[in-house]
């Protein structure tokens, strides 16, 4: 590998924005046919250095070499044509457009007189289609395809160019394991054509399936590149946030109160059906299952998005329904979603006004927003979660992909609300801020809340909850208490084998 011309060389790149030395000096190289991945904590400058590279951005000083050829970037297109493609952290598709003309936007095959080939155009993306093996056809409305699936049409169009280096940022954040199947396959792909992959995650255990090296930055600055087959995740770690990680559980001794929710029975057609359970105050309750077992559709029926078609919530022990998500706060509800981009954050207004949102009429005396107010909930969540900010001025869509989530999650936490939900409360999130949300959710337990924490990820569930609910297509399999719990038994109830309540 190292006498071969390396596909592509940063080198001593900078990048400053009004109060942020985003990226500090950064060099480093990818090989052909090599995947490297880039880590770092949330605000570290990956998604910077990577639009620097895809023409978003410019560099202050520094220079890009491709192929041992010195490379300016000056716009998107310029990186394409020069080979870089970029599969972004968020999709920058067009809604209202066919998957087709998304793909080959800008270079839709002609006919005579200029007109579009579409017969051409719809046969070739069909081709690209069928090599991902999705669901969808070339005509499909972007807007109407799930986020994973958008994230599929913005890798067939970077399977369209004769690519030098592709760069994924956070591809997995919302793929279903089937489809990260499909993913590190096509990765492979490129790896056995010669192409050198720039791979983003906080995902420590994908890091080590399919990546050959790690470079890591640290608040902008290159720490160094390790590789992957000769180093640990606690080295990894360590070099990304200068210190060893304490992932001993912060356990709360704590009292358990009162039921304040229970639901009985409920059901919403078939998305889950005769679910029931219970959480008390001072208690976490984690709900584990695969991608589609009716974990978020529970979530949303409890918030007031969806209606159930059977069964009863109980708040406090009387009777509730709620119609609407502004009904549900009013009744001490509140929900972290899943799909913080979309549900969440108006990305051009500032931090403080993001997080403050839905409390906007409480802290408003009369014509007025009590301004002190809304600054000291932002000053007190900012430290809580180590937001990674220059101010509360700054706005959301500035920040960086995990700070922005962090926002989100500020958000419903400092409404103080009785039953709490959060749906994969770490996604997107680096593994030091990680353990600190998880500690979080573990104190808010002690103080009285009832948490309900949904996610994927079994390490999680295993260390926040004090029962965990394992769910099946829809219905509950079992409930363990968190002595009984083992990965093994764990991993059985939610594929479905699981003794007698299997048919
Ligand atoms: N357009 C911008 N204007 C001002 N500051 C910015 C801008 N883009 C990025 N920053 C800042 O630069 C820093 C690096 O952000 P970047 O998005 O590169 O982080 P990241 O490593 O990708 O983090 P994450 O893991 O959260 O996605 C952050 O402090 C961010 O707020
Ligand atoms: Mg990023």
């Amino acid at each position: 590998m190292t006498t071969q011309t390396p596909a592509l060389r940063l080198e001593g790149i900078v990048k400053t924005f009004p109060g942020v030395r985003a990226l500090d000096d950064v060099s480093f190289t990818v090989m052909p046919g090599e995947v490297h991945a880039l880590m770092g904590e949330n605000g570290a400058g990956k998604s910077t250095l990577m639009k620097v590279l895809g023409g978003i951005y410019q560099p202050d000083e520094g220079r890009i070499v491709v192929s041992e050829a010195p490379a300016v970037m000056a716009s998107p297109l310029e990186a394409k044509a020069k080979g870089i493609v970029f599969i972004h952290q968020e999709l920058s598709l067009a809604e209202e457009l066919s998957v087709a003309e998304n793909i080959y936007l800008g270079e839709l095959p002609r006919k005579r007189f200029g007109l579009v080939d579409w017969e051409t155009l719809y046969a070739q993306t069909n081709a690209i289609l069928e090599k991902l093996k999705v669901g969808f056809d070339a005509r499909t409305r972007v807007g109407d395809l799930s986020i994973a699936n958008q994230q599929m049409v913005e890798i067939a169009r970077a399977l369209t160019v004769d690519a030098k280096a592709v760069i994924f940022d956070e591809p997995t954040a919302s793929l279903t394991d089937a489809e990260k199947v499909v993913l590190f396959d096509v990765i492979a792909d490129l790896k056995a054509h010669g192409v050198g992959i720039i791979y983003i995650s906080h995902r420590m255990e994908e890091i080590f399936k399919i990546t050959d090296r790690i470079s890591v930055l640290r608040d902008g600055q290159y720490t160094g590149t390790l590789t992957t087959a000769e180093t640990t995740e606690d080295e990894v770690t360590q070099m990304m946030i200068g210190r060893k990680l304490d992932l001993s559980r912060n356990v709360s001794h704590h009292e358990l109160g009162d039921v304040a929710l229970e639901v009985r029975g409920l059901s919403c057609g078939h998305l889950f059906e005769d679910v029931s359970f219970e959480v008390r105050r001072g208690e976490v309750v984690g709900f584990y299952g695969l991608v589609g077992a009716g974990r978020t559709e529970i979530a949303e029926t409890l918030f007031g998005l969806r209606e159930p078609s059977a069964g009863k919530i109980l708040l406090d022990g009387v009777e509730t329904r709620i119609h609407s998500p502004a009904d549900a706060i009013a009744k001490g509800i509140s929900l972290v979603p899943e799909d913080r981009k979309g549900q969440g954050l108006v990305l051009g207004m500032n931090c403080r006004d993001n997080m403050t949102l839905p409390q906007i009429d409480a802290l408003t005396a009369g014509p007025f927003v009590a301004d002190g107010a809304e600054i000291a909930i932002f000053d007190q969540y900012r430290d809580k979660l180590d937001i990674r900010t220059p101010g509360w001025k700054q706005l959301v869509g500035n920040l960086s992909g995990g700070n922005q989530q962090k926002i989100v999650i500020g958000k419903w936490l400092s409404m103080r609300p009785n039953v709490l939900i959060v749906d994969e409360p770490t996604r997107g999130i680096d593994v030091g801020s990680k353990s600190e949300i998880h500690n979080l959710i573990r104190e808010l337990a002690a103080q009285g809340y009832a948490v309900i924490v949904i996610s994927s990820e079994m390490p999680e569930v295993l260390h926040v909850s004090d029962r965990i609910v394992a769910m099946y297509h829809g219905r509950i399999m079992r409930t363990f208490t968190s002595d009984e719990v083992t990965e093994d038994n764990l991993i059985q109830a939610i594929s479905g084998i699981n003794g007698e309540k299997v048919a």
